[in-house]
């Protein structure tokens, strides 16, 4: 893997002015020092998006996203970090570093031609699919109720005879070792090259970025002897762990969740009738890289798989990768079609949408396995079940979730809500972990969080100094203001990376904080960064701040010396004849800077 330097990364950072890309993306108006726009990042009427042309920053008021450039298109455009700088520098047209590693070249350059055989590939078969020659696999996607759009949007395609590819592919210049490395063409014992896919509908599977890193084909007739489907092995730039057919597609939707399902073919029929949102996992059982890949996304996932296909511990195991990740995960309940495809032709894209709304959870879909082993019209079972549900719930650790599922649970299999709160209250009831399972849920962090909007705006107000004014305003702040002073963590934190480190410039500043790797930093120094605080002299405002510090201070002491002089009992005479004097030097250097 190459490392970009950090000069390179400002290189490519002053290369692309913030309000330029920005403006690729969100319409900008100027207003006095800034650009305001409605933000991209979630759906709003009036706009609280801010840009920030002087500091390279930009915020957001209401979802609180917040960056420097790499980070906006980071996050726009759904992409690692790095990913974001190589895109921009290719916008800059700045040449990124190769590895010296010749190795390590020689595969780039390997992996490079792939992509492209691929690619060639890819239009080799979908031009075949509509020639006359092709009038079987024309028949059969008609069969399959695939319109002209759908061909187009996934590049679907019809493999050809023999070696056709191979000899395409030849013209076209490629080398034999680039060819076979796709696994596209197979070489046999007589020395021949073999197409691998041939006569079949194909299927491109591409990566999130729309390339073209594997095929799946199936079969055209029902000759029981052959694979429904062929795919390609895995190889240099295929892994199909890591892969999800058609999040190209499904990252692009505005929908809040993604529906899995199984089938290409399923998340070919759903996309046709609207629902842009389907992926499909390659063949194999969810993986976890699958999980995160798709938590990158979106929060809520629907797995939809076929009502034969995959078991119940599928399922399970599917759900709770997913809710590893961190994502909400949901299983959608069939019935009448063997899969999502058959379902959305037999009952229309309506009651298909109905049953995404209606997906259940994972605490859901364990209480429903459930009771298909009791029947709950006998009492014994009755209570048996009562008594495992409650340990399912039990293990739901927020208490207003659980009230949630408590209810439906009480309502759905008609079981006294009452004698569920008893039971469960009973589980969860240990002294030990009493306090975590029935009070910690609904009690927020309030005493924490609760700090006057006054002191976060002043000690915004440092910070922004430090970082536009650093010169002017080192000397003072650090001479007056101390870290323990700061209440907010993120202002502490900001403000000790600013003393700690060894700059001088005010440039260098905003790039070490810009390397603080957490999304509430960021978040919290693009506001700072893009508020305008109306400052009109930078020793005057350090002034007033440095003079409410001092204030503050000695009205807390004030507070201290009389709450000890009114339990003044174990105090000595002298003690107290000491404080009654700071005390009264105090009260006459507050009355002195009123
Ligand atoms: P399905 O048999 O459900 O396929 O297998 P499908 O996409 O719904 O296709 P139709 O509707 O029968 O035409 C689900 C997935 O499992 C993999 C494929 O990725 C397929 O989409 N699979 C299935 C294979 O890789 N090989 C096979 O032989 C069968
Ligand atoms: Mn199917």
């Amino acid at each position: 893997m190459v490392q970009y330097t950090d000069e390179l990364k400002e290189e490519i950072r002053s290369a692309n002015d913030i309000v330029d890309v920005i403006s690729q993306y969100v319409s900008l108006k100027r207003s006095g020092r800034n650009f305001f726009g409605l933000c991209p990042f979630h759906k709003e009427k009036s706009p609280s998006f801010s840009v920030s042309a002087d500091r390279q920053y930009f915020h957001c008021f209401g979802c609180h996203k917040g960056g420097d450039v790499f980070t906006f298109v980071s996050e726009i455009e759904k992409v690692s970090f790095k990913e974001a700088l190589e895109l921009l520098a290719e916008r800059a047209k700045i040449p990124l570093p190769v590895s010296e590693n010749a190795e390590f070249n020689k595969t780039q350059y390997l992996k490079d031609k792939m992509y492209k055989v691929n690619a060639e590939t890819t239009l080799f078969y979908h031009e075949r699919l509509y020639k006359p020659l092709a009038k079987i696999a024309q028949d059969y996607v008609k069969q399959r109720k695939l319109d002209n759009n759908t061909l187009k949007a996934f590049k679907i395609g019809y493999s050809g005879e023999y070696n056709e590819l191979y000899k395409y592919l030849k013209s076209k210049g490629f080398k034999d070792e680039e060819i076979l490395s796709t696994g596209l063409v197979n070489k046999n014992d007589r020395g021949e090259y073999i197409d691998r896919f041939r006569k079949r509908l194909m299927f491109p599977i591409m990566d999130v970025s729309g390339r073209v890193i594997a095929f799946g084909g199936r079969k055209l007739d029902n000759n029981e002897k052959v694979a429904k489907y062929i795919n390609s092995n895995e190889n240099l730039v295929y892994s199909k762990k890591k892969n999800l057919f058609a999040l190209n597609l499904a990252k692009q939707s505005d929908s809040k969740n993604i529906i899995l399902v199984e089938g290409y073919m399923d998340a070919i029929s759903l996309y046709q009738r609207g629902f842009n949102n389907v992926v499909a996992s390659l063949g194999t059982a969810l993986t976890e890289e699958q999980g995160r890949l798709l938590r990158r996304y979106c929060e809520q996932v629907i797995l939809s798989y076929d009502s034969d296909g995959a078991g119940q511990e599928a399922i399970m195991r599917g759900l709770t990768i997913l809710e590893d990740q961190g994502c909400d995960a949901r299983v959608l309940q069939m019935d009448g079609a063997k899969d999502p495809d058959e379902y959305v032709i037999k009952y229309g894209s309506g009651r298909f949408k109905l049953l995404v709304e209606n997906a259940i959870s994972l605490v859901e879909f364990k209480i429903k396995m459930l009771k298909n082993k009791y029947n709950l019209e006998n009492s014994n079972d009755k209570i048996r079940f009562l008594k495992e549900i409650t340990k399912i719930l039990s293990s739901v650790e927020n208490k207003i979730e659980r009230e949630i599922y408590i209810d439906k649970i009480a309502e759905q299999y008609n079981i006294s809500k009452e004698a569920i709160y008893a039971e469960v209250n009973k589980a969860t009831y240990n002294p030990k972990t009493a306090e975590k399972a029935l009070i910690k849920p609904v009690v927020k962090k309030e005493k924490e969080v609760e700090i006057s909007p006054a002191i976060i705006k002043r000690e915004n107000m440092i910070i922004y100094l430090l970082i536009n004014n650093f010169r002017e305003s080192y000397e003072n702040i650090v001479t007056n203001i101390f870290a323990d002073d700061f209440k907010l963590e993120s202002n502490k934190l900001l403000f000790e990376t600013i003393l700690n480190s060894e700059v001088e410039e005010s440039d260098k500043i905003l790039q070490l904080i810009s390397n603080i790797e957490d999304p509430e930093i960021q978040s919290h120094v693009s506001e700072i960064l893009v508020t305008d605080y109306e400052i009109n002299s930078v020793n005057k405002c350090i002034e007033d701040l440095v003079n409410t510090y001092n204030k503050e201070r000695l009205t807390n002491r004030k507070m201290e010396i009389i709450q000890l002089l009114e339990n003044s009992s174990s105090l000595s005479k002298e003690n107290i004849s000491e404080l009654e004097k700071e005390l009264n030097d105090i009260i006459i250097e507050l009355a002195k800077r009123k």
